[in-house]
This record gives structure tokens, sequence and C-alpha cells, in this order.
């Protein structure tokens, strides 16, 4: 073991992060326009989700960019000065007014294009514009790009080729000198959780998100992420999920975070425990908590499922991804069990995931949920359940149920004391802790 002392001459040069442009050190979260309203937009759409998340207080629940998606564009650039020229009359008075308001109200604000020809809905797209783009959101007073991959000219089919065609953006962003969050929406090409640290603040890892629970699609061919074939669209969100899970190793504060696309908590096509079920999920996979519902018409259901500030904690906590544990088939489906391990040495996070089509019952071993750290195989926990609030003591092993297409998540907090002080606390803090320290020093002092 490295004493204290040299581990703290060293970390500041381990913990440097390849691309760092001061924001996105966690999770992303906020709204975006497009899984509810699609090109349906207009400055009327974007200012009441911006005035409903003021009044919601979502703010303070970590909600901080409301994001403008495609198709506030006209078909054509300028003819002169070759800008992108935004629709007058679903946006009457601009987009300076609109991001005006928006941060007015207390939030970021974020627009959307694409790394291609045109946008997916066929609107200029910003490949061969980069500079000139930049400075015009820049202008405008944008805080974060999405940044798609339709229409990309056969730009694609290595890794060097995609990365060089994003890398200009990256770069056009950073040469106005304001803070963009970059957020690539790439759909996990080329692999782009190799290279999108480099380069970015997150990265979509799969195709378009579906507003269902595990519906198959022929859009959505792959059933994991090393599949050849075409990322595709309209994926389940179980599909999403079985994608990322291999993937979360690519993620994290010193990274970048693996986007499993914006959240449909709310749209209608899941029931509540598998909309609770999606939440988790994102939240433990350290996705971006982006939602995508009609937020003025949100239901008291999903307010509550949206607004569950543990299941955030774990989000936004500065760590790394849920690790699986194990996956068993059981009749009708699967049983997941995911392991956080959070900044808190004494702290740790257990989701069972049931995506099954009925109500299992099962016993967790302390062997399984400790697997990585068997230091904790022999200690006692109270586990508190996230979604209940029930807790209950546990140590070695416990019983429970699950539900069909439901999570059941707690934290574990560690009560043997004789186990906190035997040697943990000391020899624990790791290099992980002193970068924890020294990005949050630095963030402190900025
Ligand atoms: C703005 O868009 C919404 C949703 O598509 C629509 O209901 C509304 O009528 C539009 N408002 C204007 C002024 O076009
Ligand atoms: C631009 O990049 C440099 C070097 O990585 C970084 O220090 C700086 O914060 C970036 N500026 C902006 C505005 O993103
Ligand atoms: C559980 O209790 C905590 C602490 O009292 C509270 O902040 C949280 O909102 C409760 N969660 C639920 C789901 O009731």
């Amino acid at each position: 073991m490295i004493p204290i002392p040299l581990l703290a001459l060293v970390a500041p040069a381990l913990c440097l992060k390849a691309f760092d442009n001061g924001v996105g050190h966690t999770p992303q979260m906020g709204w975006n326009s497009w899984n509810k309203y699609g090109c349906n937009i207009n400055e009327s759409v974007i200012i009441s989700a911006a005035e409903t998340m003021n009044q919601l207080g979502l703010l303070q629940y970590g909600y901080e960019y409301i994001v403008m998606d495609d198709c506030y564009q006209l078909k054509e650039r300028d003819s002169e000065t070759g800008k992108i020229v935004v629709d007058p009359q679903r946006f009457p008075n601009g987009i300076k007014y609109l991001s005006d308001r928006v941060h007015q109200l207390g939030f970021k604000f974020g627009m959307y294009s694409s790394a291609g020809k045109f946008t997916c809905g066929r609107y200029p797209g910003s490949l061969g514009y980069e500079e000139l783009d930049a400075q015009t959101f820049a202008d405008w007073g944008v805080d974060y790009l999405k940044y798609d991959n339709c229409f990309n000219e056969g730009m694609s089919g290595n890794e060097k080729i995609s990365s060089d065609r994003y890398l200009k953006m990256s770069q056009a962003l950073n040469a106005t000198g304001r803070t963009i969050f970059y957020s690539l929406c790439q759909w996990g090409e080329d692999n782009v959780w190799n290279w999108g640290t480099t380069l970015s603040n997150s990265w979509r890892v799969t195709g378009d998100i579906y507003d269902s629970f595990n519906r198959y699609d022929d859009r959505c061919p792959c059933e994991s992420f090393d599949c050849a074939g075409i990322q595709g669209n309209s994926c389940s969100m179980v599909n999403i999920f079985e994608k990322a899970i291999p993937l979360a190793q690519k993620s994290g504060p010193f990274e970048g975070w693996n986007d499993l696309d914006s959240l449909e908590v709310g749209n209608g096509g899941m029931t509540t425990n598998e909309y609770k079920a999606h939440f988790t999920l994102w939240a433990i996979l350290k996705s971006p908590l982006v939602l995508g519902n009609d937020l003025p018409r949100m239901s008291q259901t999903d307010f509550a499922i949206i607004t569950n500030k543990d299941i955030i904690a774990i989000n936004q906590d500065f760590s790394s991804p849920a690790v699986r544990v194990w996956k068993r088939a059981v009749k009708g489906g699967h049983l997941s069990l995911l392991v956080n391990k959070l900044a808190d040495p004494y702290v740790f996070t257990v989701t069972l995931f049931n995506s099954g089509d009925r109500k299992e019952r099962l016993e967790v071993k302390f062997s399984d949920i400790f697997f990585d750290h068997p230091g904790f195989q022999e200690s006692s926990f109270t586990a508190r359940d996230l979604w209940t609030n029930e807790t209950m003591d546990v140590k070695q092993r416990f019983f429970t149920a699950v539900n069909k297409h439901s999570v059941k998540v707690w934290n574990f907090v560690l009560t043997d004391t004789v186990a906190a002080n035997s040697g943990w606390g000391a020899n624990l803090r790791s290099i992980w802790h002193l970068c924890v320290d020294t990005i949050l020093v630095s963030k402190q002092i900025s």
C-alpha cells in the first residue's frame, strides 16, 4: 500500500480528466423536448416547460438544463451569412429571448444540432459549419449542446473518422470561450464509449428510447452493445439497460457519462412500477437524468418518482456506475443484482431488478453483494428501502421478494463500528478518494 502523503503528491496527475470544460463532473440533469413533443415545438412549449420546472422547484432536486431539441430552424441557412435561421413563426422572439427567459427562471439553456449535413429532422446540420454554429449558439446564450449523428455523409465506420467529426465541434465550442456542456448523441456507433471521454461530457450508448418496458421492435435490432448491426431507434427500456450494463465501466467522474437517453417517466407507456424501475436503473448506472415528459401536466405519482431525493443522490454521488454482480434466468424472465460503491466508504447501494413476468422471492447473500469488497462480507448494515423507507438490520444474508417488472433498491449503511475502525477508514482512502477530494477542492476554488 502506498503511503497517504505520497498519494497526495501523485493524485493530482492521476486525477486529471482528459477533457474538462468545468462541467459534467456528475451526470447532467434537466428536461429535453424530444420524447414528448418531437418536432412540434415552439416558444411557448419551451417557456411553459421552464416555468413549470421553476414552479415545481425542480432545480432544488438538481434538474438544471432545459434543452430544446430539433426543429427550431428553417430548411435553409441564411444565404449571406451562412448562419442557421430560426423559424420566425414558431419562435417569434428569437432564441436569445428564449435563453434569457430560461436563465431568468434560474435554469441553463440547451440546444440541438447534428454532426451531419442535416439534422435528423432534415434541417441544416453543423458538419462543415462547426465554428460558425458554435459561435451562433454562444451568442444566443446556449449552455448545452446535444449533437446528433444523422446525415453524416458516410463519415463513420471507424473510431478515428467518427471521433474527428465530433472533435471539430468540441474544439469550436471551446474556442467560443463560453462553457457549453457537450452531449454526444452518436447512438453508440464506433465504440463512442472509448473516445467520447477525450472530447465530450457525455455520449449516448444506444439508439433512441421508446416508451415501453420491453417491447421488441425491429427498428432496434441489437440485443447487446457489441452487435455489428445498426443501433436503430425505438429501443425499449430493458433493451437499453441490458446494452448499457457492460459499458458501465467506461463511465465515471473522471471519464464522462454513458447516456442511456432521456427519461420516459410520465409519458404513459409504462406502469408506475416500471417507471420506478426505469428511473432507478438510469440513476444507478449514472446516466444523465433528463426528463422527457409533459411537465405542465405531470401527475403527482410521476412527480414523486422523479423527485425521489435518495435515488437522485446515488446518481449525483461522486462515484462510478453500478456493477451487476449476477443475472439469473428464472421462469418468465430475469433477475439482476447490482451494487454501487458510493464515495462514502461505508455506504453501498444494492438494487434488485426483476424484468420477468412474475413476482420472485429470493435469498440475497453478502458474499454476492460484497463480492468486490470481501472485507464487508461479515459486517452488519442497516438497509433502507429507497422507495418505501422501510429499514432492516442485515448481516450475511436476507430474504426478499421483487414484483414483476420492478426494482427494490436499498442504501446499505455500515453499523459495525469494529469494521469501520479497523483500518478500513485509513487504508481505503485510495487514490480514488484523493481524486474525489482533488476535484471537489478545485471545484470549490473556481
Ligand atoms: C405550440 O406547440 C404546442 C404543442 O405542439 C401547440 O399545442 C400550440 O398550439 C403551439 N402554439 C403556437 C402559438 O403555435
Ligand atoms: C477549453 O479547453 C481548455 C483546455 O482543455 C480548458 O482548460 C478550458 O476550460 C476550455 N474552455 C472552455 C470555455 O470550455
Ligand atoms: C424517506 O425518508 C427520508 C428521510 O426522512 C426522506 O427524505 C425521504 O423523502 C423519504 N422517502 C420516501 C420515499 O418516503
